[in-house]
Formats: C-alpha cells, sequence, structure tokens
C-alpha cells in the first residue's frame, strides 16, 4: 500500500431501517494516520455510519476497502478478520459489569486474540498503563468514574492492535471534569499516529485535533473541509452554524 493510499474507504454505502433511509450513499476514505471528525445534527447518521464501518452494522450496499482490498462481507471468516483491525469506543463504554477493568481486557485478548491467560495478563497491563490506570486494574465498572471506565474500553480496543479506530462521542456520556483525561488519551493516541473517525461534540477535539470534518446531514456527507475551511474567520458554513450553537450550549471556546 502506498503512503497516500487510504487504509480504510468506503463507497456508496446505503441503510434503511423499515423504511426509513438513514444512510443515503456515502463516500469516505481514511489516510493512515488521519484523523477524521464526524459532527451533525442528531439523527444524522453518524452513529450508523460508525457501525457500517466496521460492519456491526451491515449496509444495505456499497463496498468497503481495507488496506486496498475489498472486504467480501459475504464471507465470514474475511469479515472477522476486518472486524478485528477496526476497534470501536462507545459512548456507554459497554464494558461487563460482573468483570475488573484488567479482565475485561483479559477476556478480549483470549477470546479473539486467543492469548493464554498470562500472555493476555501482560498485555492488559501495558494496555491499561497507556492509559494512565496501572493502579486501577483490580475494580470493577461500578468503582470506576465514566473518565476512568471510557479509558478501560479504550485500553480494551488498543489491545486487539486496531489498524483504524471509529469512536462514537466517547466523552458525551462523562461529566465536564472527566471529558478531559479522555480526551488527552484520544489526543496522545493522535500523536501516535492512529488513524481514526470520530463522531463527537466536543470543539477543542473538533477544531484541533481533526485533519478533516466531515458535516453529516440526512444520511449524507453535506460538507468536509479542514477545520481551517470550515470553522476559519469570517466562513459561513453549517459546521461553522453548528459549532456556534453547542458554544452557545456548552460554553466551549471555538
Ligand atoms: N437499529 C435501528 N433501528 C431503527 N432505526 C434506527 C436504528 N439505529 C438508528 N436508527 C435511526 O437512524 C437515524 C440515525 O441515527 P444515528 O444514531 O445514526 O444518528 P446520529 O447522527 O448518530 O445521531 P446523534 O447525534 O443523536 O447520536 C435515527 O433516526 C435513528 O432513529
Ligand atoms: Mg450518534
Amino acid at each position: 500500500m502506498s503512503r497516500s493510499e487510504p487504509i480504510l474507504k468506503v463507497e456508496n454505502i446505503t441503510k434503511s431501517f423499515g423504511t426509513a433511509h438513514i444512510l443515503k450513499g456515502v463516500d469516505l476514505e481514511l489516510p493512515k494516520g488521519g484523523i477524521k471528525i464526524l459532527i451533525g445534527p442528531s439523527g444524522g447518521g453518524k452513529s450508523t455510519l460508525l457501525q457500517c464501518l466496521n460492519c456491526l452494522v451491515t449496509p444495505d450496499s456499497g463496498t468497503i476497502w481495507f488496506n486496498g482490498s475489498v472486504v467480501d462481507i459475504q464471507k465470514s471468516k474475511e469479515l472477522y478478520a476486518f472486524r478485528q483491525q477496526v476497534g470501536m469506543i462507545f459512548q456507554d463504554f459497554n464494558l461487563f459489569d460482573h468483570l475488573t477493568a484488567l479482565d475485561n481486557i483479559i477476556i478480549a485478548l483470549c477470546k479473539v486474540k486467543k492469548k493464554n491467560k498470562q500472555q493476555a495478563k501482560e498485555r492488559a497491563m501495558v494496555e491499561l498503563e497507556q492509559v494512565g490506570l496501572s493502579d486501577k486494574g483490580h475494580l470493577y465498572p461500578a468503582e470506576l468514574s465514566g473518565g476512568q471506565k471510557q479509558r478501560v474500553a479504550i485500553a480494551r480496543a488498543l489491545a486487539m492492535d486496531p489498524k483504524v479506530l471509529l469512536l462514537d462521542e466517547p466523552t458525551s456520556a462523562l461529566d465536564p471534569e472527566l471529558v478531559g483525561e479522555v480526551v488527552a488519551v484520544i489526543r496522545s493516541l493522535a500523536q501516535k499516529g492512529m488513524t481514526m473517525i470520530m463522531a463527537t461534540h466536543q470543539i477543542s477535539l473538533i477544531r484541533n485535533l481533526a485533519d478533516e470534518i466531515l458535516f453529516m446531514k440526512d444520511g449524507l456527507i453535506a460538507e468536509q473541509g479542514t477545520p481551517r475551511e470550515l470553522l476559519g474567520a469570517g466562513v459561513c458554513t453549517l459546521s461553522q452554524g453548528f459549532c456556534d450553537k453547542l458554544n452557545e450550549i456548552t460554553g466551549e471556546e471555538i
């Protein structure tokens, strides 16, 4: 794969739920190490698109390329291998409540990566350390703050060695004082070159982290460009209007 070739690319992705056409033909390219941020009004299809990108939701039509090859989603082995490469972080963490932080990661390594318990434990410790939680492995989700839970979820995703991370509003369920610790982990992943696409309402991430902003509305990408192009001084864009509204709600500086 050449440097400029996208690691993940989709073309003409459509998805309906019953008679509701949610995605109406979305094209997207994620260059290696690139960071795209999805914004736009509620119900526009951001979460559905993210879930189609790793086939957690099966698109009705369209083509997915990974590392330059078409992913045949009808072939379960190929689909399974693809999905291992594309990690997902959810707003509500999706941790197993009956397992400690460490065991949440260990179980994924044993089941998905077929590691033995000792190997899994060693790797899980490394990942907890990466997100600043090496002293919290023995705690259950109920004993962790929202920010800590989200960092465990990120550690679990990283333990799978994903080539791409999909993040769906990773800070939306957090109290404002806990947002910073998760944002810091996301920034450090970006610095390490992780390829990411993230739906977020966090203006600091939209403005400062995105290589490109994708504004989704009514199942289509209605606008795309760099933060400077879409949010620069004096521009009049859908993204600018949306961020101005967010700013009014959150008080976060744009
Ligand atoms: N499993 C489902 N079954 C039926 N309808 C669904 C399903 N998932 C999503 N939808 C509908 O698809 C539309 C798009 O939802 P989606 O969650 O993708 O939007 P979103 O842009 O992520 O919104 P938000 O900003 O509120 O998270 C909504 O109208 C939603 O009700
Ligand atoms: Mg959503």
